[in-house]
């Protein structure tokens, strides 16, 4: 059998680091010993020659990779696809390569121009020709695969590479005879290294590690039981020792200076053809168009990045820029992906950036009945805060009540077919849910350059602002609290007790006065420190004047708890003049609502507390709808919850101490929030202060 090996090299005359298009090649330019890689090539040659019959190339000037034969183009049987590579450096390997396969009589398959693809550097037969591994990420693109699968009549497994170090499949990966493999896992995506590992069983798995990997071990050579490798460690020779190779390890140091070794410097020939193995293709792509300030706002880069991050792959086609400050990109991006589950994630994630199907590709929005109360079908459409629309009959549909992390449930009723948010356990058995991601998009009003970079700034640059900034947002917010009072807006706190331990609590309740609060929510804890504070002056048992525990405080909140018991609401102990300031006090007295929900550690507790969590969070949202703008005062559980009702559209600002808080709540895009990583008491201050000096009354802006 191995006698009938055949295997192509090309000698390395004009071998040399000329450029640098991988990371070994850094810092290597014109390093490599011209004389040490005759040797060392000679050596590879000569080992090689016991065990394979080798061909020669004729090495060609001014392409100094083509040593690597890995890369001429991939052989299964007679047939062979020529690589396209990726690099212009290398492009001027392939008529060689072509002509080489041509004059020995091999059908040459020609790739598409710009579908990179690198030959038997980036796909792997596996040993017993059941299917081939197929890499991409670097060089390869995964569109290639499809072709292959076609042309060589095989099943593809594609796998992503995700290190730059190892840029080809051939860097960390090396399937071996009898089922065995060895490979270098963290060069590959997770979902990559679940498909590995379920096609090998574990114990044929031969894992390298980083050592190992550095000096290429997986860049093997294996004919029958032999491997032949550049120098390795014992442990990994013992390894395959025990798996029963025969372990042949030769210097290959010149090459590796270049990103290569032992099997980037051979092309495996012979490649039987295995009876009843054909194609399966299960890489699937579609095209999509993305439309807005594509490249001002960042849209192109993010979207693509979520398709390489799904373990997709792109290819931008028409793309039009907007030639005016104001006037909109628009873009069509071809997308791949390994499998339809993987494709149906990245396309959820870009409906969200606002991505629409081809006109020609619309379908309708795939609907599933909900068949237990409660309980939606698998694989339902999970909503964002975007506004959403849905394909029913060939109409785009406005879907209500949006929020995230619904479902959306869809019914008809006598005006027609009506569609709207709803969270998983509210979905009732006649409705119908959206499956899938057709005929599902979000719609995004592009925001004006302008607006984003003056006006509203505050709101635009998203994210954690230092406390530099702080007095900066300051100022915003306060603007923007005076503008949404004046016109009649709506503005929604949820504060934690810290509000009050901070001595935010005066400040609270003069905004609250004075107008700027529509809607208050919290916990327990809140309405409890609030009310301590202002019945016995201390919050949690200390003085608030003089920062100092006070004897006997540590039941200060028990009393007042109590003593609103005894009243049977805060409402109630107001107008009994038991609470005669304070945050809840304003409320009562300005008509503003507020929602309490109830927690496991609450104590009491208060009467007005809502303990049906269910239905606390119902009262949240009825009292989030129709806001203008949130302010999220240190509260990390009711902010969260608050955010997660809301759509999008609504300004929210976070005010916490803890930055991470602050960036878990400020992730919602640019528009939508800013973050301030400060005391929550010293923020109401400087607010309250800001807002006093904003005198005159603002003519709508
Ligand atoms: N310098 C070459 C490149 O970057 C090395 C190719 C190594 N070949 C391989 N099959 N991994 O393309």
């Amino acid at each position: 059998m191995t006698a009938s090996t055949h295997i192509l090299m090309c000698p390395p005359h004009h071998y040399d680091v000329d450029y640098v298009i991988n990371p070994w090649m850094e810092g290597n330019i014109h390093r490599s010993s011209r004389d040490r890689a005759e040797t060392q090539w000679e050596r590879l040659h000569k080992i090689l020659k016991d065990h394979a019959v080798v061909d020669l190339v004729e090495p060609q000037k001014g392409v100094p990779d083509m040593v690597f034969t890995a890369n001429a183009g991939l052989v299964l049987g007679d047939n062979v696809v020529l690589s396209r590579f990726y690099h212009p450096e290398r492009q001027g390997e392939e008529p060689h390569f072509k002509k080489w396969f041509e004059d020995n009589g091999f059908t040459v398959y020609e790739l598409p121009k710009d579908l990179p693809f690198e030959g038997a550097g980036d796909a792997l037969l596996d040993r017993e020709g059941r299917w081939l591994w197929a890499g991409y990420g670097f060089r390869s693109e995964l569109d290639s695969h499809p072709y292959l699968a076609k042309w060589l009549d095989i099943e593809v497994i594609s796998l992503q590479l995700v290190d730059s170090r190892f840029y080809h499949l051939d860097t960390c990966f090396c399937p071996l005879s009898n089922g065995y493999l060895l490979y270098y896992p963290p060069a590959f995506d997770f979902y990559s290294n679940r498909l590995i590992e379920m096609r090998v069983p574990p114990e044929k798995r031969i894992v390298v590690n980083d050592d190992d990997a550095g000096n290429f071990a997986c860049n093997a050579v294996n004919v029958g039981d032999v491997v032949v490798m550049n120098q390795v460690s014992d442990d990994l020779s013992r390894r395959l020792t025990e798996a029963g190779f025969q372990v042949i390890q030769t210097p290959l140091s010149e090459f590796l200076k270049a990103g290569g070794a032992a099997k980037c410097l051979t092309l495996r020939t012979t490649e039987p053809v295995m009876p009843n193995v054909h194609a399966v293709d299960s890489v699937v792509s579609t095209t999509i168009t993305l439309k807005g300030h594509l490249l001002d706002a960042g849209i192109i880069n993010r979207a693509l990045d979520l398709v390489v991050e799904g373990g997709g792959s792109f290819q931008v086609r028409n793309f039009n820029l907007g030639e005016q400050r104001q006037s909109t990109s628009t873009a069509d991006v071809h997308i791949s992906a390994p499998s339809n589950d993987m494709m149906e994630e990245i396309l959820a994630q870009l409906i969200e950036l606002g991505a629409v199907s081809l006109p020609d590709d619309q379908g309708d929005a795939q609907l599933e009945p909900v068949s237990q109360a409660g309980v939606a079908p698998d694989d339902f459409y999970v909503t964002t805060i975007y506004p959403t629309e849905i394909r029913i009959n060939g109409e785009w549909i406005r879907v209500g009540k949006q929020r995230m992390d619904g479902a959306i449930a869809v019914k008809e009723t006598p005006d027609g077919i009506v569609a709207e948010c709803k969270i998983l356990r509210d979905l009732e058995t006649h409705e119908k849910v959206v499956v899938g991601v057709s005929g599902i998009r979000t719609v995004r009003k592009p925001e004006s350059r302008e607006k984003r970079g003056t006006q509203e700034f505050g709101f635009m640059s998203a994210g954690v602002s230092s406390e530099r900034r702080v007095e900066l947002v300051v100022e915003q917010v306060a603007w923007e609290l005076r503008r949404i009072r004046d016109r009649g807006g709506k503005v929604v706190i949820t504060a934690g007790p810290v509000v009050i331990h901070t001595g935010g609590a005066e400040h609270l309740s003069w905004l609250i006065r004075e107008g700027y609060v529509q809607g208050l929510l919290g916990g327990n804890a809140i309405a409890v420190h609030d009310m301590e504070q202002s019945c016995l002056g201390t919050s949690l048992g200390v003085d608030m004047k003089r920062g100092v525990a006070v004897r006997g405080g540590h039941r200060h909140h028990l009393n007042v708890i109590n003593t609103i018991r005894r009243h049977g609401s805060i409402a109630q102990a107001v107008e009994a003049g038991v609470v005669t300031h304070g945050v809840m006090y304003e409320c009562v007295k300005n008509d503003v609502p507020f929602v309490l929900a109830g927690s496991i550690r609450d104590d009491g507790p208060l009467p007005d507390t809502e303990m049906d969590l269910i239905r606390a969070q119902e009262r949240y949202a009825e009292l989030v709808r129709g806001s203008d703008m949130i302010l999220m005062l240190s509260t990390m559980l009711h902010s969260i919850g608050v955010g997660n009702m809301t759509p999008s559209g609504v300004k929210m600002v976070c005010v916490d101490i803890n930055p991470a808080v602050v960036t878990k709540l400020s992730d919602r895009g640019s528009v939508e929030s800013t973050g301030v990583v400060t005391d929550v008491g010293l923020f109401l201050s400087l607010l309250v202060k800001q807002l006093a000096q904003l005198t005159s009354p603002l003519v709508n802006a």
